[in-house]
């Protein structure tokens, strides 16, 4: 596959006039001066040209058969082409020159020019690109300071790749930007972001495989033409003529691809697109990657927090299960109330962690069969407030602590360690009430063995605007059956 030929960094020009020697003498002129340079015979062909890739000067006279040169002129402005217009024009037309600097020239030669003079605009519109490309450059800086921040401000990676591709956009003068990512272990690329102009961009890219093939240790890659095709998706394959492609590696690893795409076959990506691409890359790979960092640390966290469960349950002999039992109890009810995933999510972790300020409470107490003394009770009493302090320090618990502390608040606001009462208990709590209750209430004891389902929810529905929240009770029975027609 054609890759990555020498960078050519000579300014481009395009000189377009219908008089063949005025293009061959300019053109070996301009040549010798350093340029590169590209002829056209007449406005139609100079604009089709410039549409194919991007020219820094176009040098176009005013009349020339099939597109003259002020409709040339407006046509490259209309596309927003970087491309400096010089128009060269006879004494006869200088009105029309100067129309043509209203609508966007950036100046005009009078025929018959001396060389000096025409070299001399020549190079002050190089010169006035060069600025605009430091400009730009300091516009990127910018960028990726933002970019950075959003990385370190802990965004969200969807939030970091949609920067990531908007910069991408604007940086590398890209008509679409693509990632794919594949994380250590899977076997596929998926594709994370797709942008275009317009938002939203149906992939492009149908084969990883040979693209990745190709990569084979390279910074960046650009495709183009007829080795483009078989990567490409059907949709894709008269949209898009060029690729510049940047391999997001960590540890020799390939985590993913960031692709821009431009409609434009040759000199699409220039070194400094190059360039941006790999930055953008890489601010994208370290998001990517505190991602994967951060769900590996949630797994530990959520197996942790599996054993401080077990911990608890180990210490308090009669309650085996009793978390599980309480969380998934919660769970049905939360459903059944058709509440949120992130409701639910923080709603499990604290049926699981609900008892763990019991740890701070002697087994002696815990297990005791008979009647507590007050001050016994007193000490139990103290565990949601000994598992708020607990828990507090964590911060992907800060939605479960409130929960776990209000736990055992009563409706009518009886209840400890605050009182509150109705909707101040937090409605997580108020139906963790319910399932807490109801499993202590089914569970068997050395002492005594558990009640029936009927039993347990006839309980449930007298305590019902007392102990419970009643749309708590009715959305428990909605979940788990009201014990009608049950023994
Ligand atoms: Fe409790």
């Amino acid at each position: 596959m054609e890759s990555n030929p020498p960078a050519d960094t000579r300014a481009r020009i395009l000189v377009a006039d219908d008089e063949a020697d005025i293009t061959m003498v300019l053109g070996d002129l301009l040549e010798e001066q350093g340029y590169a340079v590209d002829t056209a015979a007449d406005g139609a062909e100079a604009w089709e040209r410039s549409q194919q890739e991007p020219f820094d000067v176009i040098i176009t006279d005013l009349k020339m058969p099939n597109m003259g040169g002020l409709d040339l002129l407006r046509k490259v402005r209309e596309a927003g082409q970087r491309a400096v217009v010089i128009i060269m024009t006879g004494f006869a037309t200088v009105e029309t020159a100067i129309e043509a600097l209203k609508v966007g020239a950036y100046d005009y030669v009078l025929k018959p020019f001396k060389v000096g003079e025409l070299l001399l605009v020549v190079e002050r519109a190089v010169e006035k690109l060069r600025l605009e490309d430091e400009n730009l450059h300091l516009r990127e800086q910018i960028t990726l300071l933002r970019l950075s921040e959003a990385v370190a401000s802990s965004l969200s990676v969807d939030e970091v790749l949609s920067i990531v591709g908007e910069a991408a956009l604007t940086e590398v003068q890209a008509d679409a930007i693509e990632l794919w990512f594949r994380p250590p272990g899977a076997a596929a690329f998926t594709r994370r972001m797709g942008v275009d102009r317009d938002g939203e961009l149906t992939p492009v890219l149908a084969n990883m495989g040979t693209l990745e093939a190709s990569l084979d240790g390279r910074p960046h890659l650009q495709v183009q033409g007829d080795d483009l095709l078989p990567l490409l998706s059907d949709e894709a394959r008269d949209r898009i003529q060029s690729l510049l492609t940047v391999p997001l590696r960590r540890g020799g690893q390939l985590l993913g691809i960031l692709n821009a795409y431009s409609r434009r076959g040759r000199n699409a990506f220039r070194p400094r697109d190059e360039k941006a691409l790999i930055v953008l890359g890489d601010r994208a790979a370290t998001s990517l990657e505190n991602a994967l960092l951060y769900a590996d640390l949630e797994n530990t966290f959520r197996e942790t927090i599996q054993g401080f469960a077990h911990a608890i349950e180990a210490k308090d002999a009669y309650t085996h299960g009793h978390s599980e039992n309480v969380t998934r109890l919660c769970d049905g009810a939360a459903r059944a109330m058709g509440l949120d995933g992130e409701f639910r999510d923080a709603l499990r972790q604290a049926g699981l962690l609900h008892d763990i300020g019991k740890i701070g409470i002697p087994s002696s107490i815990l297990n005791k069969p008979g009647k507590l003394t007050p001050e016994e009770y007193e000490a139990i009493k103290g565990h949601p407030a000994m598992g708020q302090r607990i828990l507090d320090p964590i911060s992907f618990l800060r939605e479960v602590v409130p929960v776990v502390y209000h736990h055992h608040e009563r409706f009518d606001g009886t209840g400890y360690p605050t009182g509150l009462g109705g909707a101040e208990i937090p409605l997580a709590s108020r139906l963790m009430a319910v399932a807490d209750t109801y499993d202590a209430m089914t569970s068997d004891r050395a002492y005594r063995r558990g009640l029936s389902h009927k039993e347990a929810v006839a309980e449930l529905r007298r305590c019902a605007g007392t102990q419970f929240d009643p749309e708590c009770v009715d959305a428990f029975l909605e979940a788990f059956g009201d014990g009608t027609g049950e023994s």
